[in-house]
């Protein structure tokens, strides 16, 4: 569904990987948690806490919360508005945030 806009958009070889629910997710330096994932294909990204409908990043400028996701363990984290780092662990958030 997206591409990168560049014309040789070709991945950097070496470390740049997240993993998102397992799965390696190669990006490129700068790239956005949420860019990263939707570049690879990866979505939904959270399911809404009021009727469990399927959701994914609409906005990309941290307005709209659509984008929510777990990042190493911490959950609410607004993937649009974070910088991809190589090892981040990230995970679909089911429902609301936990608390504890
Ligand atoms: S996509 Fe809207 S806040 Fe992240």
């Amino acid at each position: 569904m997206f591409t990168r806009v560049e014309r040789n958009s070709a991945l950097p070889a070496g470390g740049n990987v997240l993993h998102f629910e397992g799965s390696p997710v190669p990006f490129q330096p700068g790239d956005s948690v949420a860019a990263a994932l939707l570049a690879a294909g990866a979505s939904p990204f959270r399911e809404s806490p009021v009727d469990d409908s399927l959701r994914a990043p609409y906005c990309m400028m941290g307005v709209c919360f659509e984008c929510l996701v777990e990042i190493d363990g911490r959950q609410n984290q607004q993937s649009c508005l974070t910088t991809a780092r190589p090892g981040m662990i990230v995970k679909r958030q089911h429902g609301a945030r936990t608390l504890g």
